[in-house]
């Protein structure tokens, strides 16, 4: 206990700015972040500056980043060729919006259809939640119906339904598949519009479509739930069929799988193709973007001259998220380097899971792509429920202990890798993870 105490003042000493900061940003922020995302107990370290795969706070501490700020920095910070996409932009344009159409705009939008829907239409948007928003609200106007069906345990932002059970308490799994409110003020319309299905079970996903059947307008998953939680593939293939069956459109929140597990998403890499697709995070190059896309004939709906479905953005189609993501993309597209980046990922994800598993309690590392999750449980993880039995304490008691040693991890979140994590950042990575060991045990 004495020695727990002793780290616990000692980490306080050495992120005494980020405390002091911490106070007053409260004064003017709700727990003094801008997103809940970006708290932790007993008050989040704020950072100054970032390079590569490191970052550094308030006090000047260093670290290295496995956040990534949520997922979007698969280059790391402050890339060359980012940077140099960003200047030129600028200088070419001379402006930072155009509030036009511009050249960047459908070359992006060509380029991305290429990889994920070459026959279709796609829209840009702001963030991620905006392209999941929009993409059930077309899906809606395609089929004139009221009532989504998403999956227990699955984000896509933060709209009253989507967080409909996305993140169930132990209690609330117990009590079944009941539409649970996330957010304090979900109006109740919210709840009976909002079918909650189970991932990982095709036989009850398909009764519960069945019996909705002609209310429902879409089913929204994330493919790879939580961007960690691989599905089967007889579960995603049984899903496209059976939604196809009822003309139930599919929509792929690829926000986050969309250039993580494969480049190219989810549906590349289990070979199931959703009538719709959202993007975010990597598409914008470390800039807000995101992007809805899928079949012709219900993108359409939102022409314009045709009056149909409303879709409009002051911010959508930024030039300089669309040049920073191209240069993102361009760089990836270089042979070897996402190669290079899920070895990387190979590498980080089984060292840590070797070092820890000299620690008494169970524990299991779950990969994905370039993002993975530790989680203190022997428990066969393959759905969010699954996760409830892992030992959160653990979890923070590890993440605590690994911050204290420079290594960045939001905790309790995946961690996520990037072309920037090099041979030293991987070393001082494991080392970490190794000595943090007796803090967990202890
Ligand atoms: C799968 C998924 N969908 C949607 C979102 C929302 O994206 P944003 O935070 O850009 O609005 C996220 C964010 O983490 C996500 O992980």
């Amino acid at each position: 206990m004495a020695k727990v105490e002793a780290k616990r003042t000692a980490a306080r000493a050495r992120t005494k700015s980020s405390k002091a900061y911490s106070d007053r940003a409260r004064r003017s922020l709700p727990g003094g972040v801008t997103a809940n995302v970006k708290y932790f107990d007993p008050y989040p370290i704020a950072m100054r500056r970032a390079r590569g795969c490191r970052l550094w706070d308030l006090d000047g501490n260093e670290y290295i980043d496995y956040c990534l700020s949520f997922g979007p920095l698969i280059l790391g910070h402050g890339h060359p060729r980012v940077v140099k996409a960003l200047r030129d932009v600028l200088d070419s344009t001379g402006t930072t919006m155009l509030g036009t159409p511009h050249e960047l705009e459908a070359a992006y939008a060509e380029r991305l259809l290429r990889i994920f829907k070459p026959e279709g239409l796609m829209r840009f948007t702001v963030s991620g939640t905006e392209a999941t928003l929009h993409a059930v609200r077309i899906a809606r106007a395609y089929r004139r119906r009221p009532m989504i069906g998403k999956f227990e345990g699955h984000y896509h932002g933060g709209v009253d339904e989507f967080l409909v059970s996305h993140a169930p308490s132990a209690a609330e799994a117990k009590r079944g598949l009941a539409a649970t409110s996330g957010s304090r003020g979900t109006p109740a319309h919210v709840l009976e519009n909002t079918l909650v299905l189970p991932f990982n079970d095709l036989a009850a996903t398909e009764a519960r479509i069945r019996e909705h059947a002609d209310r429902l307008a879409c089913i929204i998953l994330e493919p790879i739930e939580r961007s960690f939680i691989a599905p089967d593939r007889d579960f995603l293939e049984g899903l496209r069929e059976v939604t196809a069956r009822f003309d139930i459109p599919l929509i792929f929140d690829e926000v986050m799988s969309g250039f993580r597990v494969t480049y190219g998403g989810a549906q590349h890499a289990y070979g199931v193709v959703p009538d719709l697709l959202c993007l975010g995070k990597v598409i914008g190059g470390g800039l807000p973007c995101g992007a809805f896309l899928g079949r012709s004939d219900i993108l359409e709906l939102a022409d314009p001259t045709k009056d149909e479905f409303f879709h409009s953005s002051t911010f959508a189609g930024y030039p300089p998220a669309m040049a920073a993501g191209m240069a993102t993309l361009d760089e990836l597209e270089k042979p070897g380097t996402f190669e290079g980046l899920l070895e990387t990922s190979r590498t980080v994800a089984s060292g840590i899971e070797r070092r820890l598993s000299d620690e008494p309690a169970p524990v299991q590392v779950l990969r994905v792509g370039s993002v993975f999750s530790i989680l203190f449980t022997d428990r066969k993880v393959r759905t969010t429920r699954d996760t409830l039995a892992a030992d959160g304490g653990k979890r923070a008691a590890l993440d605590a202990a690994v911050l204290d040693r420079g290594i960045f991890v939001k905790p309790g979140k995946p961690l996520y890798l990037s072309t920037a994590h090099d041979e030293g950042a991987v070393r001082q990575t494991l080392d970490a993870f190794g000595e943090a060991i007796s803090d967990v045990a202890g």
